[in-house]
């Protein structure tokens, strides 16, 4: 009797077992297809790294961006001569384009629309703006968006552009001839002082006053954003937002949406208010010339599709919220990197120096009438 109790309980544990270790098979068969699948289709790409199961070579890549796109320039120096290399970040190859002959199909043809996995990562700040959607939704999106890049708009702009250069280029001459610094954080709060005051209409003062909680959690996000990307383990969201980066991440999601949503609110009564004045004071449809800048968001308070409609509150925070990201992210990297080159070449520089003067004449930053 007790011999037979004892083989019972033991078919109870195998029979658990086995039905356990098969849904768990069934359930990640896809997975593994898949992920056999892609490596079968990229074996033939050469690869930087070791590409160890799951983490692929994760293990091997810089958090930080400034370091990580070293490291990057580092892979395709030694194998310049190949036309593409591949990197395994988890299970998820990506691959690294850097001569113009293997990007420039890419760049001019529509073919690849769909943004790559990682972009996952920018949407519950973004949402599926510009930067994150595809097919008709970004079709319809970009031919609405498209007019507000008119260049007499954009000259309005330039202003922007003018006053914000002019104050980094003072911070930068304050430091000039005292040995090399890194100028990164000096490009960015400059490019993110430009997009707050083209996008959105508001002047924060980031350059001198870094401390502004929004300018904070931009920059914040944006890095916390570019670190999930490259580590595999922080992927799964309930991992992820119970950890520290996570809880980080949530908080300074509120302070984004806050701000945008409240700069929305506000610019949307005040286009109101002129709308209500322009009425009353000509009817002949001229619009009256206001003082102030406009800004993207008042174009997008504005915009119609073809059938009429005008864009939600929440598709223009989509926008709203993607130019703010990708009108500094890449902007200062790009800015970071060129001033770094021109610093390091000295008979480049003065070539580019004098083109500019050659086109300008000797007095920059004058404001263009
Ligand atoms: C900015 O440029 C410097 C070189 O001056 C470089 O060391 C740094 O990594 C760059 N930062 C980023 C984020 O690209």
């Amino acid at each position: 009797m007790e011999l037979l109790r004892g083989e019972v309980h033991l078919l109870v544990w195998v029979t658990a077992a086995v039905v356990l270790l098969t849904i768990l098979l069934f359930s990640t068969a896809p997975f593994f297809t898949d992920y056999f699948r892609k490596w079968r289709i990229m074996r033939p790409i050469p690869g930087v790294g070791p590409n160890y199961p799951l983490v692929g070579d994760a293990l091997l890549l810089k958090p930080g961006g400034g370091d990580f796109f070293q490291q990057i320039i580092e892979f395709t120096e030694v194998l310049r001569n190949l036309p593409l290399i591949k990197l395994w970040i988890g299970p998820m190859p990506f691959l690294i384009v850097y001569h113009a002959e293997t990007i420039e199909p890419l760049l001019s043809s529509s073919k690849h629309m769909d943004k790559s996995f990682a972009y996952k990562f920018l949407h519950p700040w973004l949402g599926l703006g510009l930067l994150t959607s595809t097919g008709e939704k970004w079709r319809s999106r970009r031919k609405m968006i498209t007019p507000s890049f008119h260049f007499a708009i954009l000259a309005e702009f330039l202003e922007v552009m003018n006053e914000q250069s002019k104050i980094l280029v003072e911070k930068l001459s304050s430091r000039a001839g005292k040995g090399s610094f890194n100028c990164f954080m000096d490009v960015t709060l400059c490019a993110l002082d430009i997009i707050c005051e083209t996008a959105m209409g508001r002047k924060i003062q980031a350059q001198s006053n870094s401390d502004s909680d929004y300018i904070k959690a931009i920059y914040e996000m944006s890095d916390l954003i570019h670190r999930r990307q490259k580590m595999p383990w922080l992927w799964p969201d309930f991992i992820y937002h119970n950890l520290k980066a996570g809880k980080k991440h949530n908080k300074n999601l509120e302070i984004l949406h806050s701000f945008t949503d409240q700069t929305i609110l506000e610019r949307a009564q005040e286009v109101k208010n002129a709308k209500a004045s322009a009425e009353n004071v000509d009817d002949d449809g001229e619009e009256k010339k206001s003082k102030k800048r406009s800004a993207f968001l008042d174009m997008l308070l504005k915009v119609t599709d073809e059938a009429g409609n005008s864009l939600s509150y929440k598709d223009i925070r989509e926008e709203v919220d993607t130019f703010m990201f990708e009108g500094h992210d890449t902007t200062a990297a790009a800015l970071n990197w060129s001033l770094f080159l021109l610093g390091s070449h000295p008979e480049v520089q003065k070539k580019v120096h004098k083109e500019l003067d050659d086109t300008f004449g000797k007095m920059v930053f004058q404001k263009i009438p």
